[in-house]
């Protein structure tokens, strides 16, 4: 009888695949201004949501730019970023990368870290402020696009 158990055991492990996880990247600008300690909050408030639904990731602000990764399952990420964009605080969000069928989290230890990079004095984070900066400038080059063509596109076919 023993055999049979750890047969069908194995036979399980083999059928077992790890639930797969969501990953979505997204920059916005404040709509307006906010404090350290408003920062703080929002940080402090997101980490205790996200604990309790098992969602992960980080929340970076620069210059009036917030640049989010959230990461969890399918459905607690969706619940999650429903809400955000939902959100008067912040516009113009976009969505720099949506990731389905993950393996594994890439900040499996933080509820949602947030750095407020205006504040910080850490060397080594500059880089990272640079890096914000060019990220939504040329998300703004993406928008004119997308307008030039949105545009274009209608008035040549208004003509047929
Ligand atoms: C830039 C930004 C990021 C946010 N990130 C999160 C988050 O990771 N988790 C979360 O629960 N709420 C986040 N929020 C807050 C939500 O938009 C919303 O206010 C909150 O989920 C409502 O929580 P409550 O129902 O407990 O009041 C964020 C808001 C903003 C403006």
């Amino acid at each position: 009888m023993r055999w049979l158990k750890s047969r069908i055991d194995l036979e399980r492990a083999r059928h077992y695949h790890p639930p797969m996880l969501k990953r979505i990247t997204y920059v916005s600008r404040f709509a307006k201004p906010f404090s350290e300690s408003e920062l703080r909050e929002l940080g402090e408030l997101s980490a205790k949501n996200n604990k309790d639904i098992g969602v992960t990731g980080v929340l970076m602000t620069s210059g009036g730019v917030f640049f989010q990764v959230l990461e969890g399952s399918p459905e607690a990420v969706d619940q999650v970023y429903s809400a955000i964009a939902a959100d008067t605080r912040h516009t113009h969000l976009v969505v720099l990368e949506l990731e389905i069928d993950v393996p594994s989290r890439n900040y499996p230890d933080w509820s949602m870290k947030t750095i407020d990079l205006d504040a910080s004095s850490h060397v080594r984070l500059l880089p990272l402020k640079v890096m914000m900066e060019t990220v939504f400038e040329q998300q703004l080059l993406v928008d004119k696009m997308l307008w030039a063509i949105d545009r274009t596109l209608k008035h040549e076919l208004r003509k047929d």
